[in-house]
């Protein structure tokens, strides 16, 4: 048996941990000013949910999901992403009359995907999802959350969002006929995937990452010059939201996102300073997946960030915990339990205590500095009796007798 975590898993130790913590903080504290609820749905779900909706040919589910039949036969998916099985709840729950509806979530997402740096088999997504909003304007809303959040987190600057439109199902079927006819001059040439694609989904080919597809696709008809006038207006709004709201951003037109739900606006946020996993914030306006799924005609707009590749980027600044710990020492063998009382107390009151534990008054004064506590705090029989208190400020030195009244008013800073 291997005593070792499974490929592109990790364990989040303390440090990292704490960098999960800091980002889904700052995260759900910036979605609850702009009004978004929590939502949580299961990891696993019956396989149709995301492979009837992502794609059949898209990576994620044509390589990427773990798929497996359980004892009672059904073919179930742990979740690639979220946004297919918030649907599927929007769905089963009968949530339509609560219509409009903006929800924020955080958790672990699965994909069989080669591991390297910011990309894993288990990963950590926090996104938000808007539903029932057909305007421009909530797609300019949804993407200054996700601006405000990586400011709040102080690697916006590290950022450039780029923003393009696959315009509506008819700009995209015409630009669909265009292309396959145009690709289908190279088909010869084109790699495996592609082929294939060009028989189920050939919008998919402008995703491809192989070289020669690439060099194909160079002189390809462009969505954008097929994009009908409501798509055009539609987008047109979206950029000019985003300007008033000096949110700077990059037109990419080259940009169609893995995923096959996705109409109108698609964006990213992506950073040079991760290598080749550059997008850090992603998402999209989709506006057919719930009635694609059996649900109301529902549009929607939403994201997700990666919350990895966010705390790669996090500056250990953010991190600077102000939380200041009081270390209590007992003295003698006789103080041990009234200490542990006197901790417990403290931390009633909402004041970070530690005990600590083994070896003599210095040894464990040397503990209470290695843990970084502001003050200590000794116990023997005598403070006990006359119940004051040696209160001993670690960062300068200096020592204070306090009553055990007092006790409590001056550690609670
Ligand atoms: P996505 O672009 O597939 O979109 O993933 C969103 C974000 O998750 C990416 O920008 C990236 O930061 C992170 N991510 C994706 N795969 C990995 C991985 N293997 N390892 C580490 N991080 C990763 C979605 O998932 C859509 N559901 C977003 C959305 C929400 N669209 C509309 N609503």
């Amino acid at each position: 048996m291997k005593m070792q975590a499974v490929r592109g898993t990790q364990d989040l130790l303390p440090q990292t941990s704490k960098r999960f913590r800091k980002i889904d903080e700052i995260a759900w504290q910036s979605a609850k000013t702009f009004g978004f609820e929590e939502i949580d749905t299961p990891i696993f779900e019956f396989s149709d949910v995301f492979h009837r909706t992502l794609g059949e040919t898209s990576d994620v589910v044509a390589k990427e999901t773990y798929t497996f039949q359980d004892r009672g036969g059904d073919s179930l998916t742990l979740r690639p992403e979220g946004t297919a099985g918030i649907a599927r709840a929007f769905i089963s729950n009968g949530l339509a009359q609560l219509l409009p509806l903006k929800y924020y979530y955080c958790g672990p997402m699965f994909r069989y995907e080669r591991p390297q740096k910011g990309r894993y088999r288990q990963f950590h997504q926090f996104g938000v999802e808007c539903l029932g909003f057909d305007s421009p304007e909530s797609d300019v809303e949804c993407i200054s959350l996700g601006f405000e959040i990586l400011q709040r987190l102080n690697i916006q600057n590290r950022t450039v969002l780029e923003i393009n439109s696959l315009g509506d199902a008819a700009s995209r079927n015409i630009h669909k006929d265009k292309l396959v006819t145009y690709l289908s001059k190279f088909e010869a040439d084109l790699s495996e995937d592609s082929k294939v694609r060009l028989k189920k989904n050939p919008l998919r080919i402008l995703d491809s990452k192989d070289p020669k597809d690439q060099e194909i696709l160079k002189n390809a008809p462009q969505l954008k010059d097929f994009l009908n006038d409501t798509s055009k207006s539609f987008f047109d709004r979206v950029c000019e939201g985003l300007s008033l709201l000096s949110i700077p951003y990059k037109l990419n037109t080259g940009l169609v996102r893995g995923l096959d739900y996705y109409t109108h606006t698609v964006f990213e946020f992506v950073t040079q300073d991760l290598g080749s996993q550059g997008a850090v914030l992603s998402g999209g306006r989709y506006d057919g997946l719930i009635e694609q799924m059996g649900g109301p005609a529902t549009p929607s707009v939403g994201w997700a960030s990666g919350m990895e590749r966010i705390a790669l980027l996090l500056d250990e600044n953010i991190l600077a915990d102000s939380t200041a710990i009081v270390a209590v020492i007992a003295a003698e063998d006789s103080a041990e339990l009234e200490s542990l009382k006197l901790t417990f107390e403290l931390r009633k009151a909402g004041i970070s205590t530690e005990l600590i534990y083994g070896g003599n008054v210095g040894k464990k004064m040397k503990k209470a500095n290695k843990l970084g506590a502001r003050w200590a705090l000794v116990i023997g029989s005598r403070e006990l009796e006359s119940q004051k208190f040696a209160v001993k400020d670690l960062v300068n030195g200096e020592q204070q007798e306090v009553s055990r009244d007092q006790l409590f008013l001056k550690l609670k800073i």
